[in-house]
């Protein structure tokens, strides 16, 4: 039995070659890397693998049984990505596809869902067995901001008082490999976020808290919000797009009650207090 992985040279990727190696024997797994360079860490084997060369993923699943596709980071260019690699694994006879989406990908408000969704639909219509691994924001995408809201002395955003269900990567990639190793999960469409929420209001007590610092959280319009991060050297677009996200989760898109992320992983997920100490430790 063969699972390849894509984007294994990521960082949620490298998560789960790490969970895999703990379940299964090192030659079941395959990566399938854009940048092979970058994947002889893993010590497992490597296969080249670039999501937008069509012609060139034909017969790199070859021998694939199980297949994790791992969304593509290029923002407006994924769907087109994706379709050709669920092509190339019809052609290559993969028997079982499990695709890392967003959380309730098929009507939520994130402008990221619709990428996520038109992958969905063509797994499912390509006949593959499936499983669509739904995941939740990384609770890394706020910390990673700790940084400029401790210099800055204040939190900025839109989401208001929306709350937001957070889990780390080292979470969403144990359900993956959980979940890629067990068929009886084939089928399933699992909404996975972290066990608590919180509003980003609550983040920046935490961040006070725990860094001894005073630091509010202010929210700004959406529009307030983009030249704020443009003033931060952020693109345009992409200041769009992050103040957009966070409009989404003022109304409560980014938020999860149902805790099937703990159920799969058999552990409550990584707690808020704990991504914040981490965060705090590196600066
Ligand atoms: N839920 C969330 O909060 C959240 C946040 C950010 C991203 N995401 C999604 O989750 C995915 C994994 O997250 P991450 O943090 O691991 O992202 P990441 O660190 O940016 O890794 C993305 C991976 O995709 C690979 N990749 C990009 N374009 C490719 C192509 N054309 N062909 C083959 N491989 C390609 C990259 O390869 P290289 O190493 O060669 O660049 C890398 O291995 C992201 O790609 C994105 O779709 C989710």
């Amino acid at each position: 039995m063969k699972i390849g992985v894509t984007g294994a040279t990521g960082q949620l990727g490298t998560l789960v070659i790490k969970e895999l190696k703990k379940r299964i024997p090192h030659d079941e797994i395959v990566v399938l890397v854009r940048t092979p360079e970058k994947a002889s860490k893993l010590g497992v084997e490597t296969r080249k693998f670039d999501y937008s060369n069509r012609d060139g993923l034909t017969d790199s699943l070859k021998g694939i049984d199980r297949l994790l596709l791992i969304s593509s980071n290029e923002i407006g260019q994924r769907a087109k990505q994706h379709l050709n690699v669920i092509e190339s694994a019809w052609k290559n006879g993969v028997k079982w596809i499990v695709y890392t989406s967003l959380l309730r990908a098929d009507n939520s408000s994130l402008s990221l869902a619709a990428e996520h969704h038109t992958t969905e639909q063509a797994i499912i219509d390509s006949g593959i067995d499936y499983t669509i691994l739904r995941n939740g924001w990384y609770t890394e995408n706020y910390a990673n901001t700790i940084k400029g809201a401790v210099e800055g002395g204040a939190y900025i955003g839109s989401a208001s008082n929306g709350r937001i269900s957070s889990a780390s990567r080292a979470d969403y990639a144990e359900a993956a490999a959980v979940v890629i190793t067990d068929e009886s999960h084939k089928g399933k469409i699992y909404e996975l976020a972290g066990d608590d929420s919180y509003t980003l209001h609550d983040l920046a007590a935490e961040v006070s808290k725990q860094s001894g610092k005073k630091i509010p959280y202010k929210n700004l319009t959406e529009g307030e919000y983009i030249e704020a991060l443009k003033s931060f050297n952020v693109p345009g677009p992409l200041a769009e797009a992050i103040a957009g996200w966070d409009v989404s989760a003022s109304n409560d898109d980014l938020y999860d009650g149902s805790k099937q992320l703990s159920q799969l992983i058999g552990r409550p997920t990584t707690p808020l207090s704990e991504s914040v100490r981490e965060a705090l430790k590196k600066l």
